[in-house]
């Protein structure tokens, strides 16, 4: 199978945000490889922004959907028949055990009957205090830097880590944040370059670059998760239950099943690793979009200012802010955390009317998904009103958090902070470009602002 790729795409526009280029030419396997390691986003044809399906062979055969239909089919219809990949689950194992992210068939579904009640929509909207305690505490400390420019990636991720930690671990004396902040991070920053031999699915042995798990970081962050659950057990819950408390009364509606000390373990850090960072992405590239949009920034803060006052918003306030929720939608549009995910054909298939071979490799690139332009209308740009008709959104042109049975179960949970976070800081900043400063979004695991996102913040009074 060959690619036809078109010819290279015009120079950056200066009124559309920042984007990943993609590739117009075709990269040789080591091309490809030097280029995934830097940003494994730049290896998405450019033809994955214009056609439904692209399909290749660089040492295993691979595709890439883009076809709302065919994504129905691999995340709903047929979800047995397309695992997770082998990427995946390599890179996260060391980290989350055979935990609901990764886990499969019977082991993957009694512990998300088990979880699911935890993200009720009720017991979300209990969790939101902590999240209103966050916003007051990110506000505090933007005032306090002043006026200069602030990175407010750096701020987001202590917010979202602050609330994280807070609804996993409430009140637990002995647990220590700054530990298993640092041991995230540091895992993250070892195993985050993604290999391209892991992206293309290549089998286990082949040894790949830059692979060093770091073993006395994950051992501290589980030790650390382990004795703090055990202090649980014996203490028992006290205020407002937290997910910890959730999953600790959790149980397999079918099975009674409960989860022990272990799996109980790898389900917190899985939400901790898959919670954290891509709910603090998700403002920052709110946060920079706004700043990069002065008109539409005034619309949300107006709102925000209307509806808040003085206080900072809580779960009652999310329904009153569509402005601000239609910023968030379009940020996880243009700038997806998760903007590839990846699975293997378990069974002879066909997606587009192509040939899927058991063990091909087909990537959902959602990054290149949400630009497409048979699905979206000037999908570079800035334009939240799109969102302001959830209906004309097609269900599958838009999978920020995936769709099926897998749909991830943080979803509800990161809107709801992402809303009552944004709202508070446009409520009482404005927020202004640095120039020459600008992010570059580069998919590091998730889709990170390289640089930062540095921002002057002026208070509004
Ligand atoms: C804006 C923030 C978030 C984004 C963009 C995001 C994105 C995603 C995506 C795309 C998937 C599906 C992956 C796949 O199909 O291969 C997923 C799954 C998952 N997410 Fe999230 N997520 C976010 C926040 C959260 C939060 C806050 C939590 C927990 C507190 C969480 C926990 C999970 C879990 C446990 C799964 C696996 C679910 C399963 O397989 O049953 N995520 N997420």
């Amino acid at each position: 199978m060959t690619i036809q790729y078109p010819p290279a795409a015009p120079g950056a526009t200066p009124d559309l945000p920042v984007r990943v280029p993609l590739v117009t030419q075709p990269l040789g396997l080591f091309a490809s490889l030097r280029a995934a390691r830097a940003n494994i986003l730049s290896i998405i044809p450019q033809i994955a922004t214009t056609q439904p399906m692209v399909s290749g062979r660089t040492g295993i055969r691979w595709h890439m959907v883009m076809d709302p239909g065919a994504l129905r089919r691999m995340l709903l219809e047929k979800v047995d028949a397309y695992p997770k990949s082998m990427v995946t689950k390599n890179l996260l194992r060391p980290a989350i055990g055979e935990s609901l992210f990764i886990a499969e068939g019977a082991h993957w579904r009694w512990q998300r009957r088990a979880a699911a009640p935890a993200f009720s929509h009720r017991n979300i909207a209990a969790l939101a205090p902590y999240m209103t305690r966050a916003a007051e505490a990110a506000c505090e400390r933007v005032e306090a830097a002043g006026p200069r420019a602030l990175n407010m990636y750096d701020e987001m991720v202590r917010a979202t880590f602050d609330v994280i930690s807070d609804v996993t671990f409430s009140g637990d004396e002995g647990f220590d944040r700054a530990a298993v902040h640092r041991a995230v991070d540091g895992y993250v920053a070892e195993a985050g370059r993604v290999s391209l031999f892991d992206m293309l699915g290549f089998p286990d042995w082949v040894p790949r670059p830059g692979r060093m798990m770091s073993g006395h970081a994950l051992r501290e962050m589980k030790s650390v998760a382990d004795r703090a659950i055990e202090d649980r057990r014996k203490r028992g819950s006290q205020g407002v239950p937290d997910l910890l408390d959730l999953l600790l009364a959790g149980e397999d509606p079918e099975t009674k099943r409960q989860m022990n000390t272990g799996e109980l373990r790898d389900n917190l850090l899985t939400f901790i690793v898959a919670g954290h960072e891509t709910t603090a992405l998700t403002l920052s590239w709110a946060l920079y979009l706004c700043a990069f949009a002065p008109a539409e920034q005034e619309n949300a803060a107006e709102e925000a200012r209307r509806v808040l006052g003085d206080r900072a918003a809580g779960a009652e306030d999310v329904a009153a802010l569509p402005r601000v929720r239609r910023i968030v939608d379009e940020a996880l549009r243009l700038y997806p955390p998760a903007a590839l995910v990846s699975r293997t054909a378990r069974e002879a298939d066909e997606l587009c009317g192509r040939e899927i071979r058991p063990g091909d490799t087909v990537m959902i690139p959602i990054y290149a998904l949400h630009r497409n332009r048979l699905l979206w209308e000037e999908p570079d740009a800035f334009r939240p009103a799109r969102f302001r008709d959830a209906k004309a959104v097609d269900r599958y042109a838009y999978l920020p958090f995936g769709d099926g049975p897998r749909i991830c179960i943080g979803g509800s949970f990161a809107i709801q902070e992402a809303v009552i976070i944004l709202a508070t800081l446009l409520a009482r900043f404005r927020f202004r470009r640095v120039p020459g400063r600008e992010p570059k979004p580069v998919m590091i695991i998730t889709l990170r602002p390289e640089g930062g996102v540095w921002l002057e913040a002026e208070p509004r009074r």
